[in-house]
């Protein structure tokens, strides 16, 4: 198993984000700082970096990683929905780009103690932040019915979640769900892959239980709406997303920010005192090559996108 996470498309984050001589280049999703390394390593002293993660152990690998650059690094355990105090706290006011890699990092999926992997057993948690109450067993053990069923439809998009909660259920009156394993196996006995698919029927669930978890959506809308104060004049925003409900949010974010006055057409002064504030670089997103897919098959979902912000 590699040491780190591998990062997804190294050179087009680097080249999107476009970095001048000097500033600070926050990285709301620091990881394994495997996009953090490789900018300090591209990049003249003057240029610094705020590396921001709710999860402690990554902020300990990155730390470990980036001690060769020490001076530019700043890291920071926290969420990238408290951006701009995490910034602020850090005496940052204004930067010069904002990178996310929304999602878990390997080492989350592979080691089986954290619960976020299908394959190997360990207790359903799934916190990325371990100093939080809530763990994906607390969910499936106070959520009702349908809330429970309406967090797999709606995050995991998955089409059979109200059959998946009566499995649980039933499973549940003869004892508590507390593993990945278990509940992988009730899901197989509910839900069949689709021939010679190699993605597992619990995939979907897994991925919404994550969500709800760690609010992972309400997290990224929040930290979007603060980089727009952090971010100065031509700073980009560079976001990579792994499925479409992040997609969504982060391209329905650069849509609405990149219009200006909203004012119906007939209004002869605008009242609504809307500005533009980002302009997409990306009309389409970008996504990792073949040889990278082929290198590394978890980017294959990979989506990038890219907005500056614009002072008019
Ligand atoms: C895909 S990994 C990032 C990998 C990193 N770019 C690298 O090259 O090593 C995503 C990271 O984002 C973190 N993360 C997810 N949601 C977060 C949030 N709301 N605030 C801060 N960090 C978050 C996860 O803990 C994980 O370490």
């Amino acid at each position: 198993m590699p040491k780190y996470h591998e990062s997804i498309m190294k050179n087009e984050v680097l080249h999107y984000l476009n970095i001048h001589m000097e500033g600070v280049i926050v990285d709301g999703t620091l990881g394994d700082g495997g996009h953090a390394e490789f900018i300090l390593k591209n990049t003249g002293p003057k240029t610094t970096i705020l590396g921001i993660d709710r999860d402690r152990s990554a902020i300990e690998r990155a730390t470990e990683r980036l001690r060769p650059f020490k001076g530019r690094v700043t890291l920071v355990h926290g969420s990238m929905e408290n951006l701009q105090e995490l910034a602020e706290r850090s005496g940052v006011t204004k930067i010069s780009g904002l990178l996310f890699d929304f999602g878990v990092s390997s080492p989350q999926l592979d080691t089986p103690e954290r619960g976020f992997s299908i394959q190997n057993d360990g207790p359903l948690d799934m916190r990325m932040d371990s100093s939080q109450t809530t763990t994906a067993a607390n969910l499936l053990e106070k959520l009702k019915d349908e809330e429970l069923a309406s967090i797999i439809k709606n995050f995991g998009e998955e089409r059979f979640a109200k059959k998946i909660v009566r499995a649980i259920r039933k499973e549940q009156e003869e004892r508590p769900v507390t593993t990945t394993s278990q509940l992988s196996k009730i899901i197989s006995g509910v839900v069949k892959s689709k021939k010679q698919s190699r993605i597992h029927p619990a995939t979907k669930t897994f991925q919404a239980l994550r969500i709800a978890v760690n609010n992972e959506l309400e997290q990224i809308k929040t930290a979007l709406k603060s980089a727009i104060h952090l971010l100065d004049n031509s700073a980009r925003i560079v976001a990579i997303s792994f499925h479409s409900l992040e997609d969504r949010i982060v391209k329905t974010f650069f849509r609405e920010e990149e219009k200006g006055c909203v004012c119906p057409p007939k209004t002869p002064i605008c009242i609504c005192g809307k500005k533009q504030t980002l302009k997409i670089l990306t009309r389409r997103p970008v996504c990792p090559s073949e040889e990278e897919v082929a290198l590394n098959p978890r980017s294959v979902s990979a989506k990038l996108r890219v907005a500056e912000r614009v002072y008019v």
